[in-house]
């Protein structure tokens, strides 16, 4: 079973380095940025979310880990809000390293969280996954996550030749 350990200051600035890259590579496969600005953007973006870095208040950022000793192998970061009357748990992110995928990781992370949200009083868990992220999606239905809000996309075929 995995456990969920604070990320200390190195694990962080490494997070930070793999959230802003995936970030800005997802915008532009999904075609809503640029690849020429889409770093100088998801940088902003999540600079934007976490002006205290690590201390920001209301986040919280994980390092997953599994075994003895302890070898972590994803991160996990998540927000508390609320939602009108609710408590709320968002995860901005959840990743798990390459070499350690489809080993049951990222599901364990999650009852792990249920754990953490259930501490902190809040009532749902909810995230973002882009369209095109088959895995993350798979796992999210497997889990149990509904969909709340769905943007749909199509090109404009060209015209039909006179
Ligand atoms: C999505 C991700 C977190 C899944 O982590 P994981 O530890 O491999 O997931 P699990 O082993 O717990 O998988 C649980 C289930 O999810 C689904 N799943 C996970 N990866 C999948 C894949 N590549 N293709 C299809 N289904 C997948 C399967 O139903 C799987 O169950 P199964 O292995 O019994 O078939 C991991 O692929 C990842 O880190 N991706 C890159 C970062 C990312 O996209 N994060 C999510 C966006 S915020």
């Amino acid at each position: 079973m995995v456990e969920l350990v604070p990320m200390n200051r190195d694990a962080f600035d490494g997070f930070l380095a793999w959230t802003v890259r995936d970030f800005a590579d997802e915008q532009v496969r999904a075609g809503t940025w640029d690849a020429a600005e889409a770093a100088e953007r998801s940088k902003a973006e999540i600079q934007g979310l976490l002006p205290q870095g690590l201390e920001t208040p209301d986040h919280f950022f994980r390092s997953i880990v599994h075994g003895a000793p302890r070898e972590p192998v994803g991160t996990l970061w998540y927000a508390l809000r609320k939602v009108g009357p609710k408590s709320e748990l968002f995860i901005y992110w959840i990743g798990i390293d390459e070499r350690f995928r489809r080993r049951g990781f990222a599901t364990e992370a999650f009852t792990a969280l249920d754990e953490e949200a259930r501490r902190a009083g809040a009532s749902t868990i909810s995230l973002h996954v882009f369209g095109h992220n088959r895995s993350a999606r798979a796992l999210y239905e497997k889990l149990g996550f509904d969909t709340t809000h769905l943007m749909m996309t199509r090109n404009v075929p060209a015209a039909a030749k006179p």
